[in-house]
């Protein structure tokens, strides 16, 4: 595996320095709520600050990852690109990082869509993708006091607002995406 330092210096080159400054937020922000929530935080500090790791690869580049790796995406996933990065993502971290810890590959894979039954690390990484401190978007504020409350009742506010701005965006819905969300609502219920 590539040392933290040098993981850093290729993110600072692929990267926009917002998206890198990013990265580097939602790794303290994995960290603190892993800590919080009994998962690992420095699992969690690595899946974060390496979750965006391809978000600036042109639409080219991201095609050759899934060829070099033989990733065949599903039709959603084809039709919808702002899904791409968190694949690809993955297999950079895997395979190019020499990140071999299959936790952080699934929520680094698993960040943007999420899925169902996700495992504290996997829930961790994409609340955190929510409420680090560089973001800002109408609803943080609530998003920040409900991650502070509860993990599940972050995750849960995530999903429904993730799906109604798919839907009222016209946006496919992976589904994972959906299958997250009615697992969430269910919860305890079935
Ligand atoms: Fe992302
Ligand atoms: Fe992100």
């Amino acid at each position: 595996m590539l040392s933290e330092n040098e993981i850093i210096e290729i993110l600072r080159q692929d990267l926009k320095p917002k998206r890198f400054e990013h990265s580097l937020c939602v790794a303290r922000e994995a960290k603190r709520l892993a800590a919080k929530y009994g998962a690992d935080p420095e699992k969690a500090y690595l899946a974060g600050l390496v979750h965006d790791a391809t978000k600036n690869h042109s639409t080219e580049k991201q095609l050759k990852i899934f060829e070099r790796f033989g990733i065949i995406l599903s039709d959603v996933e084809a039709g919808s690109e702002k899904l791409w990065h968190a694949i690809s993502g993955a297999a950079v971290a895997k395979n190019v990082f020499g990140i071999l810890d299959e936790e952080i590959i699934s929520a680094i894979r698993c960040h943007t869509t999420a899925k169902a039954n996700m495992t504290k690390l996997e829930t961790v990484l994409y609340i955190a993708d929510f409420t680090s401190c560089d973001r800002d978007y109408d609803d943080v504020d609530i998003m920040r006091t409900l991650a502070d409350e509860s993990l599940e009742s972050a995750l849960r506010y995530a999903l429904c607002y993730m799906v109604k701005d798919l839907c009222e965006r016209e946006l496919a819905i992976h589904p994972d995406t959906l299958c997250a969300y009615n697992e969430i609502l269910l919860r305890g219920k079935i």
